[in-house]
Order: C-alpha cells, then structure tokens, then sequence
C-alpha cells in the first residue's frame, strides 16, 4: 500500500541482505518510524511490545525471527531455542505458531550449512503467500458489498464497520478485512468506513484510520461504544472483521470488542463478515472456548496515553481478544471464496489442503 504516494510493505529484508525491516507501528500516526531487526532478540521484542502486531503479520516476522537466530549459528539447537523464544511472545493468533511450524518442517530438512540461505527463502514465500491470499479475500470480499449496494436504497457510500486494525498494517501488505474495502474503493464503489477507535490500545484510532486516510478512503472514528447506536440507527450496511484465530467450526477470535459488535450486528440485522485468510484457521480445535486468550498489562487500561484515568487501587482486567461464535458470523471471507461459518463451510473450501 502506499505512505505519501509510495508503495511499502510492513516487512523487508535490509540492503545488507541479512536484517530486517519493520514500520514501527507504536509511533503510528505520529511518526513513519522504520525499526531494523539484527537479532533473534529484536524479533522476539518487535512480537512481544507490538511494534508488529496483526496476526499475519506476527507470523511472517516469527519467520524472519528464525532466519535472523540462524545467521550466526544454525544448529539444530537453535532452530529449537528460536522457535520456542518466539512462540512465547503472544498467544492468541495462531499465525504464529503455523508461520514457526512451517519454516521448521521445510528448516529440518536441510543440512545446518545451507540453512540460514534456505530459511531467508521460506520466509520471504510467507510474505508473498501471506500478500496473494489478502488480494483474493478482496476479489471475493467485494462481491458481497457490490450485492449490498445493489440491495441498498439510498445512492450514499456503503457504510462499513470494522473493529481493531485489520488493514495492511496487521499483514505484510493489503490488510485481511480491510483488503475487500480497498478493492471496492479502487474500484469506484463509494465506501465510508466506521472505525472503532478500539480501546485500550486504539489500534483503530491510530492505525486503521491513518491508513485509510493514506489511501484516500473515507472514514470516520468513533468511540466503541457508539457501533451499537449507529447500527440501531440503520447508520451501518456491514460490519467486517479480522481474526486472530478462527477454529475448524467457524469460532472467531478476534480483537476485544469484536463480539460486543457481532451481538448489536444481529440484533439490528446487519451482515457480520470475518476475514480468515487460511494461515488464521486452527484446524485443531473445534471450539473458540478453547483458543487462549492474551491478557495483558494493567497499565493499557488505567492510562491513557501518559495519563492514569483509574483510581490508583483499583484493580483491571485487560483481556485483549474474545470470541465471537460461529452462530453470530453471517459468513467467512477467505482466499478460496466465502463460505458459511461452520466446519461444513470451511472444509467445503479447504478439503484439499487439508488431505
Ligand atoms: O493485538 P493485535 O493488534 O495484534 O490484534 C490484531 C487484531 O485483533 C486485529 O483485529 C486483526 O483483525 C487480526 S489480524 C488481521
């Protein structure tokens, strides 16, 4: 996508051929920070503080993580202390774990003389693989709004919600469910976006509308408890969202506050969509109750930005994701087509994959 009318990616290897390249995204929207990954140690802290964050995208830096632990010493020893160092840093999206499981199926096989050559390899197919599926989630993803704007009434914009940052800033490029928006806005389908500005870490406030505003999208932030207001109001024609794990029947984990928006979606008769690219299927597990859930730092919660907006004492909670049950999904949008959300839909799509 482009920053000030400039293709970037999220992730790249460095001129030296050896690390890799970040946009820092804690300094989004203020600053275009690029952070240099040299070590197995950066990845792991880029993973862990967020300056990458967004399933996908955790995943192909998990990758490079590899690569970078194998530069100076590609034991199998280190494959191993890697792969679990990086595993560690968050526990939510699957991506992570399937990126790490990957590299080391294809990394065994080869002798510790060839491997850190071979590895920068996979991971850049990761990248590459992970930036084909989100462009065919945004070919199928469009068809559904060009359906609703044929069903709409009215000539405005589409109205759109999405939660959290799903965009290309949670991938290496295109973005999960905001790839079928782009498509559609590319394409001279009027869109407006709803952005929930996605407390506590306001990923929608700072990422998800700056990159709308790069690529010219309209949009506007709200606070995340005005989603239900609006779709009551008949102000919303779809709400789409990513996901951090999705299970084989169709279970959606995603950012928190995700299914806070799926309950108002059926109560007010809005089409809910999640965006699943296949590296965000758990095909081990059947039910959402079951995928772990991050919690993370007080800290995210009683302050806001340098000011503590919690009585000191008072205890918080900060679960960073929660699921939304299949039964709430209207449907998938994956890189094979959409399909139902249930274990039927997905393995409709996937069967051969899967064999
Ligand atoms: O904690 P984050 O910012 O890594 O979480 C990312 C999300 O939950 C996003 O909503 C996204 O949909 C999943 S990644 C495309």
């Amino acid at each position: 996508m482009n920053i000030n009318g400039k293709p970037h990616r999220t992730i790249w290897v460095a001129g030296d051929g050896m690390s890799v390249d970040i946009i820092d995204q804690t300094k989004l929207p203020h600053e275009l920070v690029i952070a240099r990954l040299a070590t197995l140690d950066d990845a792991a802290t880029a993973i862990r503080d967020m300056l990458v964050r967004g399933a996908p995208l955790i995943g192909v830096t998990a990758a490079y993580g590899l690569c970078l632990a194998l530069r100076d010493d590609a034991s199998d020893a280190m494959l191993d202390h890697a792969a679990k160092k990086l595993e560690a840093t968050r526990p939510t999206a699957v991506n992570l774990r399937a990126a790490l499981a990957r590299m080391r199926a294809r990394l065994d096989a080869v002798a510790p003389s060839e491997r850190a050559r071979a590895a920068y390899g996979f991971a850049a197919e990761l990248a590459d693989e992970d930036v084909a599926q989100n462009r065919a989630i945004g070919e199928h993803g469009v068809r559904l709004l060009r359906d609703l704007r044929a069903a709409k009434p009215s000539s405005a914009p589409l109205q759109i919600m999405t939660h959290c940052n799903a965009g290309w800033l949670a991938t290496v490029d295109v973005g999960t469910a905001l790839a079928p928006v782009y498509t559609a806005h590319d394409s001279g389908l009027a869109v407006h976006v709803w952005v929930s500005e996605t407390r506590p870490r306001n990923q929608g406030a700072y990422l998800t509308a700056w990159e709308l505003g790069q690529h010219g999208v309209p949009h506007t932030v709200i606070a995340d408890n005005a989603a239900g207001h609006l779709m009551q109001r008949g102000d919303v024609d779809a709400v789409i969202v990513g996901t951090d794990r999705t299970t084989r029947c169709g279970d959606v984990a995603n950012k928190i506050g995700t299914y806070l928006k799926a309950l108002a979606a059926r109560e007010a008769n809005v089409p809910f969509y999640a965006a699943v690219p296949s590296s965000s299927i758990d095909w081990s597990l059947d039910r959402g109750a079951d995928i772990p859930i991050e919690e993370r730092g007080p800290e995210e919660v009683t302050h806001v930005g340098p000011s503590r907006v919690v009585p000191a004492g008072s205890p918080v909670r900060n679960p960073a994701f929660d699921v939304t049950p299949a039964r709430l999904v209207t449907a998938l949008i994956t890189e094979r087509g959409v399909c139902e959300a249930s274990r039927a839909g997905l393995e409709g799509l996937f069967r051969v994959t899967r064999a």
